[in-house]
């Protein structure tokens, strides 16, 4: 019999976790950590083993490896639930040009924005797509970022659309099939490149994707053809996720409701009546404040939407155009700083209820015996210094299944 395969991380200065509950967290308990302080934890096989103050460490023979975790804090790997990592090129020059005053909204209807992110991607080859995604998973494990999701929408036809979400899946990353992000200008509407995107790419999507999401937004996908979109996707296996409310609220809420999907993600146009509807539902809002501060739109309700009963989950949003940031730590920030959610309350959001939008609840998000042994050590004083230290270093060590993720 092989012995198993152990790491002891010892003599933590704190390490934080949300208290043992695998459902979604809502209200208070999204903010109800327990901190030990001089901690273990022990890592057996990819899972956690046992961990605890150093005073209840049980004695350990065979082989272990020791990682001595004095002077740092352990929080739960970060989990970035809503990326958009696979692209080629970037939008540097159309940043350029918002900075002068040009419109996101008014480069996407010239031609710019997505599609000009899609002209890259297409022209890039599946090979380069492949090395895009490991480079921004590089970057997100710097970050903390243990799991990602990420999604395509930067294809738009079966080839590239495929090698994206094989990418994705090459990288590590978790696959949602962004089908209908734009209407690529081969097509005459919107109706006709669903026809297409349904009939010749769905079923061979499926089979890579885990979700599929929809941007129902004016200038994108009305309400009945992301309806018509994501009663296909859910028929073929997918859950399903909308980008809702980022600019108008065109009846995202509702029909995510009406088709139990796992997520509502962006909402910085979501109404009272939005953040109710939510609140008595399944469905978990993700906010995405880089999103909003990279393109210097008002903040989503999220404290609203925790204070009312909401899950609420907490992601980066990367992609080259409204959202290059790939720190879940600066999200954390943007969370305390701007939508007045405690460092506790974001770290749940990045953590329990983003391991659900992207499938994974009671697996991961949380250091608790039988979870994944995902953990990021930083070196800090506090583990509030995650949020606290505004884009600052960290000094992240990321462990993924129980092995140092970084040479
Ligand atoms: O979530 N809004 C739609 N999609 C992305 C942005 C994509 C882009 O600008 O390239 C988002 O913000
Ligand atoms: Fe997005």
């Amino acid at each position: 019999m092989t012995s198993p395969r152990r790491l002891l991380i010892h003599d933590l200065r704190q390490l934080v976790t949300h208290r043992r509950q695998d459902a979604l967290l809502r209200g208070p308990a999204l903010g109800d950590v327990e901190v030990v302080t001089r901690a273990f934890v022990l890592c057996e096989d990819g899972g956690i083993a046992a961990f605890g103050p150093m005073r209840d460490l049980p004695s350990l023979d065979g082989d272990v490896e020791e990682l001595d975790g004095s002077g740092r804090c352990a929080i739960p790997g970060l989990i970035d639930c809503h990326t958009h990592a696979a692209f080629a090129g970037d939008r540097v020059a159309e940043f350029s040009l918002r900075a002068s005053g040009a419109s996101y909204e008014e480069l996407h209807a010239r031609g710019g924005g997505i599609l000009s992110t899609v002209r890259a991607t297409r022209a890039a080859g599946a090979d380069a797509l492949t090395e895009a995604v490991r480079s921004h998973r590089n970057w997100m494990l710097h970050a903390g970022t243990t799991t990602f999701e990420a999604k395509s929408g930067y294809g738009l036809d079966r080839e590239t659309e495929l090698a994206s979400l094989r990418a994705i899946r090459g990288g590590g990353g978790i696959p949602t099939w962004l089908g209908a992000h734009a209407v690529p200008p081969e097509f005459a509407d919107a109706d006709a490149y669903l026809d297409f995107a349904l009939a010749e790419v769905l079923p061979e999507a499926a089979k890579i994707a885990e979700a599929a999401d929809v941007f129902l937004e004016r200038g994108a996908f009305d309400a009945d053809q992301a309806r018509r979109y994501l009663v296909a996707c859910r028929g073929a296996g997918l859950a399903l996720r909308l980008h809702a409310d980022q600019f108008t609220e065109a009846g995202a809420v509702p029909l995510a409701i009406e088709l139990g999907a796992r997520s509502v993600d962006h909402l910085e146009a979501t109404s009272a009546a939005g953040v109710r509807a939510l609140a008595g539902s399944d469905v978990t809002g993700v906010v995405l404040p880089a999103s909003a501060l990279f393109l210097d739109r008002p903040m989503p309700p999220a404290r609203e939407l925790v204070d009312a009963g909401a899950a609420v989950a907490l992601a980066t949003d990367f992609n080259p155009g409204s959202a290059f940031c790939e720190s879940l730590p600066l999200v954390c920030s943007l969370a305390a700083t701007q939508l007045k959610l405690s460092p506790a309350e974001a770290l749940g959001a990045c953590t329990v209820n983003a391991a659900h939008v992207v499938g994974r609840g009671g697996r991961k998000g949380r250091i608790a015996t039988g979870y994944d042994a995902d953990l990021v050590l930083l070196d800090v004083p506090d583990w509030r210094y995650l949020a606290y230290h505004l884009g600052g270093d960290l000094g992240v060590e990321p462990i993924v299944g129980g092995r140092r993720a970084l040479p």
